[in-house]
């Protein structure tokens, strides 16, 4: 039996990979280790808590001593990081607590398999990244493999760093590290302080939704179960040493995206049309706010024969229906300083 670390298994991303992991793969043990920052919660993973293949561990990735006895104890076969502070807002009021997690985490989690590793035959460190290392695209073009890393928030810059360690472990140690960049994801279980979950969150409940400075920066969206299944296949068939580009080729300024959503909310809540285009609002741009972001997926499309599998106003639909199932969830996320948070961000604009 294989034992496989995964960070981060808590938050958006993770829950539906280590859902994926432990529900495929009963020959595996699934290790899920997160230290349950406010985007970690372990309701998400209610479905396969119970699963004999599956444990949860607690811990801190910035806690470099703790990862390798953890290394030591579990003797992992593999490691697919997601642990990470996520949100580039958040990066923009507290800089370094995505230093912390987000580098020297990486690097804690690169030394212990370094160190505790005896042989790196048939061992895999990938380390999960984003599409805004490669910086802002213009009204034309796309990020490829090659494209020079150009981040410009706390957040880009944060794992633009770690992807470099990832690459420099490989180069001076030889540990078989794998990367890859994906775009903006969306989906069931993603914090409410990310574009869609929040607009969605603020239209059931009659918030203003904020679009920041003309609603025209464009993001390229992905539904989170083809992230997974990326993942899937990058961990069990991708070359060592190799980067991966994952994107949906679903370009969408914010305002048209926000549009859209708003029209299935009238729909799905039986409220007259334009209602919820009511509550959009305008707000202050975000700090050196990157225009355009889009993908090129051709190498993992070619290489390993992925592809998105859902339209995006299907996948929309889904997360929209999800989220309307999911009151308690929704309610449990948005307590204790949610609120307090929310209101500070919204009168600093
Ligand atoms: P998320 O914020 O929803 O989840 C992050 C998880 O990491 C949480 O469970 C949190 O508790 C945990 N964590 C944070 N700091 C930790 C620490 N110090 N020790 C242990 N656990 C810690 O994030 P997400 O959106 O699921 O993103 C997961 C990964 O995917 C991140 O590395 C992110 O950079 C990357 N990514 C995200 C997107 C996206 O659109 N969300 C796109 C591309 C790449
Ligand atoms: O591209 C991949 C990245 O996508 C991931 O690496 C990040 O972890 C993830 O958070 C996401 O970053 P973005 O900054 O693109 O996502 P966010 O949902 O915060 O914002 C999407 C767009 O919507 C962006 O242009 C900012 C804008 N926005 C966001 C919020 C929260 C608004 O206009 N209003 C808002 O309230």
């Amino acid at each position: 039996m294989k034992t496989i670390l995964i960070t981060g298994g808590a938050g958006f991303i993770g829950s539906h990979v280590v859902r994926r992991f432990v529900k495929k793969y009963p020959d595996y043990k699934i290790v899920n280790l997160d230290n349950l920052t406010y985007a970690g919660n372990l309701t998400n993973l209610l479905e396969i808590e119970n699963e004999p293949n599956y444990e949860f561990v607690k811990a801190d990735i910035t806690d470099g001593e703790l990862m390798k006895k953890l290394f030591k104890k579990y003797r992992f076969d593999g490691v697919i990081h997601l642990a990470a502070e996520s949100h580039v807002d958040r990066s923009i009021s507290s800089p370094m607590e995505f230093i912390f997690a987000n580098i020297v985490g990486t690097v804690n989690l690169l030394n212990a398999a370094r160190v505790i590793w005896e042989d790196y035959s048939g061992k895999k460190f990938y380390h999960i990244s984003t599409d805004e290392v490669y910086g802002s695209l213009g009204t034309t073009g796309f990020f490829y493999e090659n494209t020079a890393y150009d981040p410009r928030s706390p957040y880009s810059a944060s794992k633009a760093s770690s992807d470099h360690l990832v690459r420099a472990y490989y180069h001076t140690y030889g540990l078989p590290t794998v990367i890859s960049n994906c775009s903006n994801n969306y989906g069931a279980f993603q914090f409410p302080e990310k574009l869609i979950p929040l607009a969605i969150h603020n239209i059931k409940n009659n918030i203003l939704i904020p679009v920041y400075g003309k609603g025209a920066n464009i993001r390229d969206w992905l539904y989170v179960e083809d992230h997974a299944n990326a993942i899937d296949l990058i961990f069990h068939e991708g070359k060592v040493a190799e980067t991966y580009n994952i994107g949906g080729h679903n370009e969408w300024t914010n305002i048209d995206l926000i549009r859209l959503l708003c029209k299935i909310m009238d729909r799905k809540l039986k409220r007259s049309p334009g209602t919820s285009e009511n509550l959009i609002t305008y707000v202050k741009d975000r700090a050196g706010h990157d225009l355009r972001y889009a993908i090129d997926s051709t190498k993992i499309q070619n290489e390993l024969g992925w592809k998105p599998s859902l339209q995006f106003d299907e996948g929309l639909e889904k997360t929209v229906d999800w989220y309307l199932a999911n009151e308690e969830w929704m309610k449990n996320v948005t307590s204790g300083d949610y609120q307090k948070y929310y209101d500070k961000q919204y009168t600093k604009r």
